[in-house]
């Protein structure tokens, strides 16, 4: 293996966050010498032009992963439960963005900037977290550092692309049936978009769940919130109440928290902090974060950071990141980086 100049394969190539890994391989010069990319067998044989020439899009079920020496997943669960031990068993390091393997105590999971150091107790398999779990702790990570994390109350504000390349277009045919008639729109009578992607219309709505329903009315992505932060920030008794809400916005996770430390936390000191976070970008009060703001950057926006007014010590904030990006790509790109 050549961890100096490794050979990548993108394992979902062709999605939206496969798309944007190769992006970032490439705008951040990673020093690849060769480059694989692999998709289902729909896409199988079309070419790709990439900065290390054109790739032919393999399709994984036949791909053979010997001389591969870092993978970098972005399938479904269902793939990287399949392939990643495969590819894992064959010598290569394995970044994952499923939740396939998050739970499992023999595969780190790491925020690059964050939790860098877990990295190096991997046997092959490296998770990459959640796409909102990942945006708020670029926050979080650095209070808890310093004061000790106890409580967290968090709701998220999910876009569509955190569904994928289908929840883009499912938003953007919506938009289009129902914004035909605001007059439909403001009394009822609005014509059924006929989608099933979601339970309910996501264009000019909102859904109070994002995710599927699991265990005690909370859903998969709620709970992915509760376990892993508490497994990145090396805490299993942070106390968490998590609410993770679908929202019409093409790209960019929004989170606001509550948050009680161990000990009183002033806005000064938290300012002082988060100013200071790597990977993160402190905004005054009077200029708001918003997923507009983020989509395509890299940085994870931080905002409206103020005292709690109901029991006092805590901080409450908003934070709002690209979830293809630093959600998704960027951080299993940085993760890549930590391995060279
Ligand atoms: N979107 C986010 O914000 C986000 C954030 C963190 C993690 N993730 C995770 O990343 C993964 C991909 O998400 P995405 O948003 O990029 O989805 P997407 O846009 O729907 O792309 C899915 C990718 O998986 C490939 N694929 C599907 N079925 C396959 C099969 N049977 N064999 C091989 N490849 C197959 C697709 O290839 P074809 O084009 O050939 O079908 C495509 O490249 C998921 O596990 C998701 O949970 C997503």
């Amino acid at each position: 293996m050549s961890m100096n100049n490794p050979r990548v394969a993108v394992v979902g190539a062709t999605g939206a966050v496969g798309s944007a890994m190769q992006s970032i391989l490439a705008s951040r010069h990673f020093p690849a010498s060769e480059i694989r990319l692999m998709a289902s067998e729909r896409s199988a044989g079309r070419v790709v032009p990439t900065p290390w020439g054109d790739v032919v899009i393999e399709n994984l079920a036949t791909a053979d992963p010997v001389g591969i020496d870092i993978a970098l997943f972005s399938a479904g669960g269902a793939r990287s439960r399949e392939y990643a031990p495969r590819f894992a068993a064959a010598g290569a390091v394995v970044i994952d963005n499923s939740s396939a393997f998050r739970a499992d105590p023999d595969v780190p999971l790491v925020v690059a900037e964050v939790n860098d150091d877990a990295i190096h107790a991997h046997h092959g398999i490296v998770s990459n977290p959640n796409c909102t779990t990942m945006v708020v702790m670029m926050a979080l990570g650095p209070l808890h550092r310093a004061a000790g994390l106890r409580r967290l109350t968090v709701t998220s504000y999910q876009s569509v692309s955190g569904s994928g390349k289908t929840g883009m277009d499912v938003l953007a045919h919506e938009l289009d049936v129902l914004g035909k008639d605001r007059e439909l729109l403001v009394h009822g009578g609005w014509p059924d978009p006929d989608g099933d992607l979601y339970a309910r219309p996501i264009g000019y709505n909102v859904l109070p769940h994002a995710g599927s329903f699991t265990e005690q009315g909370y859903t998969d992505e709620e709970w992915k919130l509760v376990h892993e932060t508490r497994k990145i920030l090396d805490a299993p008794d942070i106390l968490i109440e998590p609410t993770c809400v679908r929202v019409p916005v093409m790209v960019g996770h929004g989170i606001a928290a509550t948050t009680f430390f161990s000990r009183p936390v002033s806005v000064a000191e938290a300012r002082e902090i988060l100013g200071a976070a790597p990977g993160a970008e402190l905004w005054g009060d009077n200029k708001v974060p918003t997923p507009l703001d983020c989509a395509g950057r890299d940085e994870v926006l931080i905002g409206r950071v103020r005292a709690t007014v109901g029991e006092e010590g805590g901080i409450s904030l908003w934070t709002v990141g690209d979830n293809l990006r630093k959600g998704a790509a960027l951080n299993a790109v940085q993760l890549a980086e930590l391995l060279l």
